[in-house]
């Protein structure tokens, strides 16, 4: 396949992941503001799991497969600064994945982890994320 199919595949993918990753914390902030309403905790179990398993996943597999087929094909991104931001950053958005996945399962069995406040700030950190992710591998500072 053509590096310019690969890119365009890689981007694809990545914006269904990050359709998941902003979004399921606000599902957790709705989640831990109607804790007391069983009809509405009962759906926001089934869209959480549904939105992890069927968005960001996919998501997270596609980007990565089509992220590192480019590399394979064009190693000399690796050596280079803007990657090295990127690769940080990745590091910790592939975190915040699983951290929503602990979060998600603590939920499901009903456990209360964390207060709604917080899950609206955790709710920022992928925006940060994409952000810098976008800004180094577009501009290419160095
Ligand atoms: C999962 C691991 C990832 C790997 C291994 C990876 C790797 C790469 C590589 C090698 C390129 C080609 C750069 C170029 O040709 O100049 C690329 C392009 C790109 N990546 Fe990633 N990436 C990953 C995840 C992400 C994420 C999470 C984002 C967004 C937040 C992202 C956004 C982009 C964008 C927008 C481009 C296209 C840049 C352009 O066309 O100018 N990537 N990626």
């Amino acid at each position: 396949m053509s590096y310019l199919w690969l890119r365009a595949l890689h981007v694809i993918f990545v914006m269904s992941w990050f359709a998941g990753l902003v979004y399921i914390f606000r599902l957790f902030v709705y989640h831990v503001e109607n804790r007391d309403k069983p009809d509405a905790t009962t759906m926001l179990i089934t869209m959480e799991r549904r939105l992890y398993r069927a968005i960001c996943w996919p998501g997270f597999v596609g980007s990565a497969l089509f992220g590192v087929w480019m590399l394979v094909l064009v190693p000399g991104h690796l050596s280079q600064g803007w990657f090295h931001v990127k690769a940080t950053a990745l590091i910790g958005l592939i975190g915040y994945h699983f951290y929503c996945g602990h979060i998600r399962r603590r939920m499901a069995a009903g456990e209360y982890p964390l207060t709604s406040k917080q899950c609206r700030m955790l709710n920022e950190v992928p925006t940060v994320l994409m952000m810098i992710i976008v800004i180094f591998v577009v501009v290419k500072p160095f």
